[in-house]
């Protein structure tokens, strides 16, 4: 099930960073709380038996949708929970909410840019020694309204 994040899901939020992330790449409790109240509008967290597995922080700049933060507790993964939460940004854009979804990744990150790459996005810009342990990363996006509500036409959880 997906809702709006909450303050009382932050620790929950933190301890998916904890298990997701590089120490580096962590967000801290304080700038969790911080993004999930000022892009509330589109933060979500999935929720599967009672537990907050897998969050995701969109924000609207400028007309178009950047997703900050997605992670998904890696117990959850592969069963569909993370392509429902993009799926949360993406109808922003199946809906003309927004003119482009957009996101960085790490070039390294095979799990996450195969998702991405499967709802359509693509690489607009290389972005040298973007993360703080020098390597690169990918900023993608995807404009096409039609290829975003298919993707997310075919939504298929498996919790
Ligand atoms: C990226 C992430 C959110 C995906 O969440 P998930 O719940 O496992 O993803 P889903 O089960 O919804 O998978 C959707 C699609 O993504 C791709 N995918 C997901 N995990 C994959 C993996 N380990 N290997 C290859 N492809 C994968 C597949 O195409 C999959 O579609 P399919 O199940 O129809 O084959 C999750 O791996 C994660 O939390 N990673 C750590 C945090 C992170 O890197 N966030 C992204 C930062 S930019």
């Amino acid at each position: 099930m997906l809702r709006r994040c909450q303050a009382s899901d932050i620790p929950s939020l933190y301890e998916i960073e904890l298990k997701s992330f590089k120490p580096d790449d962590i967000y801290s409790v304080e700038l969790l709380k911080f993004l999930c109240s000022y892009c509330y509008d589109n933060s979500y967290v999935y929720v599967a038996g009672g537990k907050v597995v897998g969050y995701i922080v969109t924000c609207i700049e400028g007309g178009r949708a950047h997703v900050i933060a997605i992670a998904v507790d890696p117990d959850f993964r592969g069963r569909g929970v993370g392509k429902a939460l993009l799926c949360t940004a993406l109808r922003l854009l199946a809906d003309g909410k927004v003119s482009d979804v957009f996101l960085e990744v790490r070039v390294s990150n095979e799990p996450a840019l195969r998702l991405y790459q499967a709802a359509g996005f693509k690489v607009v810009e290389l972005l040298k020694s973007y993360y703080s342990d020098g390597e690169d990363g990918y900023r993608l996006s995807l404009g096409d309204r039609k290829k975003a509500a298919e993707f997310c036409g075919r939504l298929s959880e498996k919790i």
